[in-house]
C-alpha cells in the first residue's frame, strides 16, 4: 500500500471533532496527521491529542511552512475556508476543505479560477456526495427503476438549537454570519447536492425567503420551485426555525411516472401503484469516509475527485440564486 497522506488540520472545531475524526479512524493506514492549526490553543490540542498530532499552532501560517505537511483538512466559518484555502494551496499543499467553497458567489468563482491555475488537488467536503442512500438511488432513476423522472420534493424543517455551544448551530460565527444566506447556505448545499446528483442541472427556478426567527443569521427559511433541464420538476422547502416532529434533514422522495422512491437514511422505500411497498436497506453511512477515501485514492491513485470545487460552486449558486430570486421577485434561468 502506498504512503499515508501527511494531513495538517486547520481548524479544530466541531466538524472534525464530531463528523471527520469517526471516519479518520477507520482510515488509519491511510493518514498521518503531521500538526493542528486553530487560533483556540485548546481546541487545536483537543484534536491532537485525538489524532496524535505532535505540533500545535494558533496561526495557520506556521502549518503551511512545514514542509512534512503534504495536505492539509479546512474546517473553518464559512467566511475563512476561500482566503485558507487559496494560501493553502498557494504553498503548495492539496486541500480537503469544508462546504461551502466561499462567503459568496463571487468569492467561490474566484477560488475556483484561481485553484484552476495552481498544481494541487482539491476536494470539498461535501459528503452528500458519497453518500450510499443517494448513491443507491441515483442507480435505480439510471436503470429506469422510476419511469420517466417528473418530481423531487426535498422538504428539511427543523428547529436548530442554537444555545448549545457543542451543537453546530451553538457556534457564535453561524449568529454573526459574514457569509450570505446564513443557515439557508450551509445546511442548504446538501440539499442542493442531493437534488443536482438525483434530477441533474437545474434550468430555472423560484424563491420566496424569510429572516429571522432565531439567533441564527441570515435567511432562515426559503421555499423553492425548480424546473430540471431535463424537464423533471421540483420542490424545495428548508427551514431552520419551525419544529417538525416528523421532519428529516434530508426529507427526499422522487416521483417517476412508473414508481415513487422514498430516500431514508437507512433504506429506500419503492412503491408502484397497486403492489405492495419494497424496502431496500442502504448502509446508514452519513458519506464522511467516503470523501477522506477519495482524496486518499485522488493523490495516491490518480482517482478523479468526485466532490469538485466546480461541483460545490455549482450547489452554491442554486442556493445563492434563490435569494436572487427572492430578493428581485423574478424566475431566475440558471
Ligand atoms: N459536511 C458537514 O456535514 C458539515 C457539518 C458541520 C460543519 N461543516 C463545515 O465545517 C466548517 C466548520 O464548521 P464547524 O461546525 O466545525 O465550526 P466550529 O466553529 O466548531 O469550528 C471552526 C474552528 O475554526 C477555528 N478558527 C476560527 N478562525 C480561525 C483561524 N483564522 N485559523 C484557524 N482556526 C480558526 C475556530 O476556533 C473553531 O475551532 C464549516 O465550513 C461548515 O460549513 C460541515
Amino acid at each position: 500500500m502506498a504512503e499515508p497522506i501527511k494531513l495538517g488540520i486547520i481548524g479544530a472545531g466541531l466538524a472534525v471533532k464530531q463528523l471527520h475524526w469517526p471516519a479518520l479512524q477507520r482510515l488509519r493506514a491511510n493518514y498521518t496527521f503531521v500538526a493542528v492549526a486553530d487560533v483556540d490553543q485548546h481546541k487545536a490540542q483537543e484534536i491532537a491529542t485525538l489524532t496524535g498530532a505532535e505540533r500545535v499552532y494558533t496561526d495557520y501560517r506556521e502549518l503551511l511552512a512545514l514542509s512534512a505537511v503534504e495536505a492539509v483538512l479546512l474546517a473553518l466559518p464559512i467566511h475563512l475556508t476561500a482566503p485558507i484555502t487559496l494560501d493553502a494551496a498557494r504553498a503548495g499543499k492539496h486541500v480537503l476543505l469544508e462546504k461551502p467553497p466561499g462567503a459568496n458567489l463571487e468569492q467561490a468563482r474566484q477560488l475556483k479560477e484561481q485553484l484552476a491555475t495552481l498544481p494541487i488537488t482539491t476536494l470539498v467536503a461535501e459528503n452528500f456526495r458519497y453518500r450510499p442512500n443517494l448513491q443507491q438511488a441515483r442507480r435505480i432513476l439510471s436503470e429506469g427503476g422510476l419511469g420517466e423522472l417528473i418530481l423531487l420534493k426535498l422538504h428539511s424543517v427543523s428547529r436548530a438549537n442554537t444555545d448549545d455551544p457543542e451543537n453546530f448551530a451553538g457556534t457564535p460565527w453561524r449568529h454573526d454570519t459574514q457569509y450570505r444566506g446564513g443557515p439557508i447556505l450551509d445546511g442548504g448545499v446538501h440539499h442542493a447536492a442531493a437534488l443536482r446528483l438525483l434530477g441533474g442541472e437545474v434550468e430555472w427556478l423560484q424563491a420566496f425567503t424569510k429572516y429571522g426567527g432565531s439567533k441564527l443569521g441570515g435567511t432562515t427559511t426559503i421555499t423553492m420551485n425548480l424546473r430540471f433541464r431535463s424537464g423533471a420538476l421540483g420542490t424545495y422547502v428548508y427551514s431552520a426555525v419551525c419544529h417538525d416532529e416528523q421532519s428529516s434533514f434530508l426529507g427526499l422522495t422522487l416521483y417517476g411516472s412508473a414508481a415513487t422512491l422514498l430516500v431514508d437514511n437507512d433504506a429506500l422505500r419503492l412503491s408502484r401503484p397497486g403492489q405492495a411497498p419494497e424496502t431496500i436497506p442502504v448502509e446508514a453511512d452519513p458519506g464522511y469516509y467516503g470523501e477522506f477515501l477519495n482524496f486518499y485514492q485522488a493523490l495516491r491513485e490518480g482517482a478523479p475527485v468526485v466532490s469538485t470545487v466546480e461541483q460545490s460552486y455549482r450547489d452554491m449558486e442554486l442556493i445563492l440564486r434563490g435569494l436572487d430570486s427572492a430578493e428581485q421577485a423574478q424566475v431566475i434561468l440558471l
